[in-house]
């Protein structure tokens, strides 16, 4: 097991989020995290990073476990430089008045001087052509399925080997969106775990192996992602029938 959420319980403030939320990613799976509007999606992907409070919520029950390690006590930069871990955040935030290479160098900062920098810069060209075309353009001017694409090389430049993505299909015009999960889909094969979450249920459980569905705080359901998607329950709630 690379990741596990025991029991956990997040509050922001007096209000609590997460209610007890368990659920775990093996090494080498897509796992998907579904659910409405106010779910707790994202406050469990940055209670992961281990954001700080405000915009981050606080733990007050329960445990992550990265590799058999507790997160609780690491700090944010250590884990993205150290326990290799990167999100991918809701609304991308990338820096609109730098360059498409830029924002890709900025994420290699903690790396120093490794000398793979320059590979996975490639690589990331590779994957993306449409950012390698504009990799001196600023990335203000890209259209949003372009940023997208920026926010998720980004990520990867941290060299990360788990990826977390807030919403990667969001804004997309639907081609767009399922050549962004084709990528991830293709990432995957390549060794990389990722942990997805998306309102976007039909597409999140085509690539997905397993998933979780989460209501106000906690979890309804879990399985394969043929089992949820052929879930009477799953279907209503999430899949429009
Ligand atoms: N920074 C914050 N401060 C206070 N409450 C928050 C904050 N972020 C999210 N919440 C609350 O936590 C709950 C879960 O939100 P969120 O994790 O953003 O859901 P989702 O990503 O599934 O849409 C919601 O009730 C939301 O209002
Ligand atoms: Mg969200």
């Amino acid at each position: 097991m690379l990741l596990s959420i025991d029991n956990l319980k997040v509050r922001y403030g007096n209000i609590e989020a997460l209610h007890g939320l368990t659920f775990h990613v093996n090494e080498g799976e897509i796992v998907t995290l579904i659910g409405a509007n106010g779910a707790g999606k994202s406050t469990t992907l940055k209670s992961i990073m281990r954001l700080p409070p405000p915009e981050a919520p606080r733990v007050s029950a329960g445990d992550i476990t990265y590799k058999g390690q507790s997160l609780l006590n690491v700090e944010p930069h250590d884990v993205v430089r150290k326990l290799r871990i990167a999100l991918v955040p809701e609304g991308r935030h990338i820096f609109g008045n730098l360059s498409v290479m830029e924002n890709l160098m900025l994420a290699t900062y903690s790396r120093g001087s490794d000398p793979a920098i320059g590979k996975d810069l490639d690589r990331i060209f590779d994957l993306f052509p449409r950012l390698a075309e504009r990799r001196d353009q600023r990335s203000d001017t890209l259209s949003g399925g372009e940023q997208q694409m920026l926010a998720v090389g980004r990520a990867l430049m941290t060299n990360c080997e788990l990826l977390l993505l807030d919403e990667p299909s969001m804004g997309l015009a639907p081609l767009l969106m399922y050549e962004m999960f084709r990528t991830l889909k293709q990432l995957n094969r390549e060794g990389l775990t990722i942990v997805v979450v998306e309102q976007n249920a039909r597409l999140a459980l085509q690539v997905a192996d397993r998933g979780y569905v989460l209501d106000t705080g906690e979890i309804v359901a879990e399985g394969s992602s043929e089992q949820l998607a052929s879930d009477p329950e799953v279907k209503k709630a999430y899949l429009g029938g």
